[in-house]
């Protein structure tokens, strides 16, 4: 099967293709490295300042810390609450490991709850029953980049006094009732993985707030915890932006509302193509902007489908096949297979497809055209 863009035939597309990306803006990202080489800052130089201030502005919080990855984001906003040995954080088994990890590595035990199907994101009017006099926060999982509910989120946070930490990972640039995503909770936690929408050139990550007093301390955690250099009050980890991450994402950052629209544009066109199919298309909540950082459709097919794709070059993926109550290594907190239907059901029935801004139209008729063809035989 093959798919004609002018003179050249797709017979191939890949999943995200970071290449594309980084042609287009090379001159800008090559000056920006070259910039820090020869000033050979490369912890915490000014560049990781500059960066944080138009993050903050970006995101319309008063600060912005620059850490080492969204991972670290997410351990370290814990942190500066204080969270630790014996207390219970709220999340969704419906995301990466990461936030579910970072819980665990502070001592702290993640208590989860089942997921709205239409955004696959935490069900709000699930939260209330699971509080305990041990919850200290709710971590509202952005997934694949349109946010969670979040006003009845921050009115049971409200009401019990706990915090809320928005994991907004995969959803830089994303709204809520026009809010950005990372500064409607407490904290914000994002993540410059490189294939994520706005991606470094490694890890790297950031958290937001508008707390000084958080500001503070999350700047003396990302540093050991020392204040001044060498007197340790706290315990933290060496959690720095590096400075060659920051002064290309300054540069990147610049692009990042293009790029989000671009998705936008290409979310919009599979879903308007697929309607007819028998499977479902993502959903947006009347009250959100999505960034679609992954395009993701629905098919108790999937596994066959996947195949089928594979065989046709195109890169599909599964985020993510196992919910993380599920995981083996949490095992111990007693989640069995059934306790949260909703986040189970859908890890088996989702497949994401390829979307980058640069995915010309030709490519996503290919795989639109290979959805097509399986589903045509698949149902003779
Ligand atoms: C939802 C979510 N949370 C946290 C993370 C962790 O970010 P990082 O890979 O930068 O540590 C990721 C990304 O990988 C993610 O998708």
């Amino acid at each position: 099967m093959s798919s004609a863009v002018g003179e050249k035939t797709i017979t191939r597309v890949p999943l995200v293709d970071l290449k594309r990306q980084y042609h287009s803006i090379k001159g800008e990202v090559d000056s920006a490295i070259q910039d820090v080489l020869e000033s050979q800052a490369f912890i915490l130089g000014p560049q990781v300042k500059e960066f944080e201030n138009l993050f903050a502005s970006y995101c319309n919080t008063k600060h912005a810390i620059g850490v080492s990855s969204g991972t670290d984001a997410l351990l370290l906003a814990l942190k500066s609450l204080g969270i630790g040995d014996g207390d219970e954080v709220i999340t969704s088994p419906f995301t990466f490991f990461a936030t579910v990890g970072s819980i665990c590595n502070t001592g702290a035990k993640p208590v989860f709850v089942d997921i709205e199907p239409e955004s696959f994101n935490i069900r709000p009017d699930l939260i209330e029953k699971c509080i305990s006099k041990k919850t200290k926060a709710i971590i509202p999982v952005h997934i694949y980049g349109q946010c969670a509910d979040m006003d009845p989120i921050l009115e049971i946070a409200k009401k019990h006094d706990i915090r809320v930490i928005e994991d907004s990972a995969q959803a830089i640039g994303a709204e809520y009732k026009d809010k950005k995503s990372g500064s409607i909770g407490d904290l914000g936690c994002f993540s410059f993985f490189p294939s994520k929408n706005l991606g470094g050139l490694g890890d790297g990550g950031m958290i937001t707030c508008s707390s000084d007093e958080l500001e503070e301390l999350i700047y003396m955690l990302r540093i050991h915890g020392g204040k001044p250099k060498n007197y340790y009050s706290i315990i933290g980890i060496n959690g720095r932006l590096d400075t060659i991450q920051a002064a290309v994402l300054i540069k990147k950052l610049g692009h990042i509302e293009l790029w989000c629209e671009k998705r936008r544009e290409k979310a919009s066109y599979y879903s308007q193509k697929m309607k007819e199919l028998d499977l479902a298309t993502p959903e947006t909540m009347s009250f959100n902007k999505h960034v679609f950082h992954q395009y993701v459709i629905r098919t108790k097919e999937r596994d066959r489908l996947m195949e089928h794709l594979t065989a046709n070059n195109i890169g599909t993926a599964v985020h993510y096949p196992v919910p993380q109550h599920l995981q083996k290594c949490l095992a111990h907190l007693g989640y069995k297979e059934g306790d949260l239907p909703e986040a189970e059901n859908a890890a088996k029935e989702i497949v994401s497809l390829p979307i980058f801004p640069e995915i010309t139209k030709e490519e996503q008729d290919y795989v639109i055209n290979s959805i097509n063809n399986f589903l045509s035989t698949s149902n003779n």
